[in-house]
């Protein structure tokens, strides 16, 4: 798809560094606040929920779309992700977004590049060993779309809460000028998080991809209530997960809220983080859980 102006109504698309500068700069000459909503594409409600957000705080919004190599191991999905960018297009224009960043490879990651961003200890549990090199590729592409865009404010899930938590430690290492705003996570109406990756899933595994949330909500209410110990109801959360057939189950845990290290008791606002495996679908969620 080529390029489309910005200016008046509709979406306008961009592939260049140089013309999203000059799309923001204009509106930032007439004191418009920008927000920036980053994305893989393939988009659900889960994305468009952030781009309500960002509509909301901002007057201009951006969405990026780029399905961004580096934070794929070598036996991931980065071949076969969903893109569909004419139907993603769609969706950012009925939601109120003005410009589309859709850049090439080539573009992001020109001969050469040589720069990589770690955020050391928060990219080292949960995720962390699972998909080595993974959050340092987020980082980076995230660190670049901040800086090519410069918003004033940029909006993540809490769907991906390891990557919110390491963005927002970044942002702040950093001193880049902008407000990290997390959204809630958008679920189905039988509470499985909406993801570009459900699409990967068979239909039984479907049906059995709603234990995951039943699981963390169980957690959730008998921990933060004080009715379980983690322990306990880190064990039987296994036990339903192995049972609904998620093999294998890469981890089940309660970590703080902020620095993601593992609790042992609640005596802060704590997380109920997983990551497993349905077929060939890895699949993950987290919730909240305050201490009563
Ligand atoms: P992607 O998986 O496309 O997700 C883009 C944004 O949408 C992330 O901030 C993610 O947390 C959010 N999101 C996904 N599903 C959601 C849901 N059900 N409810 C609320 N928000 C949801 O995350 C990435 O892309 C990439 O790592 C990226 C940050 C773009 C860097 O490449």
């Amino acid at each position: 798809m080529a390029e489309r102006p910005a200016s008046g109504p509709g979406l306008g698309i961009v592939r260049s560094v140089d013309a999203l500068r000059e799309r923001v700069a204009a509106w930032r000459r007439d004191g418009a606040r920008i927000g920036l909503v980053p994305t893989m594409g393939a988009l659900h409600e889960g994305h468009i929920a952030l781009v309500h957000r960002a509509r909301s705080l901002s007057d201009r919004v951006v969405a990026s779309l780029f399905v961004n190599p580096t934070q794929f191991g070598p036996n991931e999905d980065f071949a076969r992700y969903p893109r569909d960018e004419a139907a993603d297009a769609q969706l950012l224009e009925a939601a109120g977004c003005e410009l589309l960043f859709a850049p090439t490879v080539a573009e992001m990651y020109p001969p050469g590049f040589a720069t990589t961003i770690t955020v050391g200890a928060l990219a080292e549990g949960l995720c962390g060993p699972f998909r080595p090199g993974h959050f340092a590729g987020v980082a980076t592409i995230v660190a670049k779309l901040l800086l090519q865009a410069q918003p004033d404010l940029a909006c993540f899930g809490e769907k991906d809460y390891q990557q919110l938590q390491i963005i927002r430690r970044m942002v702040g290492d950093l001193d880049l000028p902008v407000r990290i705003e997390g959204v809630a996570t958008v679920r189905e109406p039988d509470g499985l998080a909406l993801s570009s990756r459900n699409r990967y899933l068979a239909p039984d595994e479907r049906a059995r991809a709603v234990v995951i949330f039943h699981v963390l909500k169980v957690i959730a209410d008998q921990v933060g209530g004080g009715s379980r110990s983690i322990e306990s109801a880190l064990a039987w959360g296994r036990g339903e997960l192995a049972a609904a057939g998620f093999d294998p189950i890469d981890y089940l845990a309660i970590c703080d809220a902020v620095e993601l290290t593992p609790l042992t008791i609640l005596d802060r606002p704590g997380r109920v983080l997983t990551a497993a495996w349905l077929g060939k679908t890895r699949l993950i969620d987290n919730l909240a859980i305050a201490p009563a």
